[in-house]
């Protein structure tokens, strides 16, 4: 696996956009489903209300301005003009409306298991209207109960049995639980179901295609922006990169990035052309100096060798290659001290001094053998001068033949 620190700008900061958006998605997503469902909850509470309500008014009403016409047309009675009322109001829809009792008349008012307890409820003075979601067989539904009192009203048919008209006491003989209600007791309930499987699948419907058009507008937000990263921030960065490579592969100063802009990026790359010029300039002047001090060698009478404080040899002229009878590339990288007997006195002496932390410092040391191309070790008298170069000490010697047949040379 690719490692997260490993990764371009770009990719980690589509990584990390993506799971911030991921993360607000879902709760959004979470959130927005829950207030969904308790608005249409709310919604669907307030249906079956109005439907209950109308059919407790219903009834009402019939009870009241009836003066015996169930007697002749039994579809008068009140729970039956208000049952057919409901379910005409109720035809094309999902919801499911009926009245039920404890004590019923009618055996298709039967309380189910959870009427009956909502019933009993009712029964124990809760005598307000309740609802519930509950898992029915086909999913999740709303149930609604408005419970209902016995009227004055009422009391003509559910009263006593001697009181009740003639077609009631046919129908429903002596003894039947329908009888005895008192006023202000609850006869029964209307009962309302909802199922909500079905607004539920829409609602999940809804919410994919909300989230399918935030996702797009997110991607386009996120390829924008990304678009931008790598037009304002990756791309001069990348330039000034390959550039810095260019130079440490080919050493030279010459490179220049277009110019742009005064943004954070533009002020790189006007920078980095500052520090190219200035690192060019100084190349240059140090290229000439060393080609002068080269030339300026060149033309001494003496053997010139520069070394590091190791005694490496860095420069060399033709006098010193024909004393020591050796090449330039010979002489190069040689440990000057080698060239001299007892050279080491002559390196710790050196080290001391430098150490010291004297700088440009002559050193004048008289009689040193220096063991030539042929072994012989003529006297020299040898004068050191140092210098700091960038960091490096660097040690120029000058050699003098003090033999007879040197000063003769000369
Ligand atoms: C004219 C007589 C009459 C009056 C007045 C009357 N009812 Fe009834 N009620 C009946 C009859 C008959 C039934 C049975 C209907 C059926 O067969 O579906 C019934 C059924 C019911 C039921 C359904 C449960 C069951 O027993 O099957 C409820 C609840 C109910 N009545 C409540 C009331 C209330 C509340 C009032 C007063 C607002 C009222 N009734 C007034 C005659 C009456």
């Amino acid at each position: 696996m690719v490692r997260f620190a490993n990764l371009g700008i770009t990719a980690k900061f589509t990584i990390i956009l993506t799971l911030c958006m991921i993360a607000l998605f879902v709760c959004g997503g979470i959130y927005g489903y829950q207030r969904q469902q308790k608005l249409i909850l709310m919604g669907e509470v307030d249906n079956a209300r109005i439907i209950a309500r109308q059919i407790v008014e219903a009834r009402e009403y019939m009870a009241e301005v009836l003066t015996g016409e169930p007697s002749r047309n039994y579809n008068l009675v009140p729970q039956v003009v208000a049952t057919q009322i409901a379910q005409r109001i109720t035809k094309n829809s999902t919801y499911y409306v009926r009245q039920v009792s404890l004590r019923f008349r009618n055996p298709a008012n039967r309380p189910d298991p959870y009427e009956e307890e909502q019933l009993k409820g009712f029964n124990d003075g809760a005598t307000n209207e309740t609802y519930r979601i509950v898992f029915g067989p086909k999913g999740e539904e709303l149930r609604y109960l408005l419970p209902m009192k016995a009227e004055k009203s009422c009391l003509e048919c559910h009263g006593s049995f001697e009181s009740a008209p003639s077609f009631v006491r046919q129908r429903f003989p002596k003894g039947h639980p329908s009888y005895n209600y008192h006023p202000g007791e609850i006869i029964g309930a209307v009962s309302v179901t909802i199922p909500l499987t079905g607004l539920y699948r829409e609602m999940s419907v809804n919410l994919r295609h909300d989230l399918i058009i935030r996702g797009g507008l997110f991607l386009l937000v996120l390829f924008f922006m990304g678009y931008m990263i790598h037009r304002v921030v990756i791309n001069p960065i990348s330039l000034v990169a390959r550039s810095i490579n260019r130079v440490a592969r080919t050493g030279s100063f010459s490179d220049r990035i277009p110019e742009r802009g005064v943004d954070e990026a533009g002020q790189l790359i006007t920078a980095f052309n500052d520090m190219m010029a200035e690192l060019e300039r100084k190349t240059e002047q140090s290229r000439e100096s060393e080609e002068r001090y080269r030339n300026f060698i060149r033309m001494a009478r003496s053997a010139v060798v520069t070394f590091l404080d190791d005694g490496k040899i860095i420069i060399s002229n033709e006098k010193a290659e024909r004393l020591f009878g050796k090449s330039r590339q010979e002489i190069i990288g040689e440990d000057f001290y080698r060239f001299l007997e007892g050279g080491d006195g002559l390196k710790a002496k050196i080290y001391v001094s430098l150490t010291a932390g004297a700088e440009g410092m002559i050193i004048e040391t008289r009689e040193h053998r220096v063991v030539n191309a042929s072994g012989d070790r003529l006297p020299f008298e040898i004068a050191l001068s140092t210098s700091k170069t960038g960091g490096k000490t660097m040690i120029t010697a000058i050699l003098r033949d003090l033999s007879a047949e040197g000063s003769r040379r000369i």
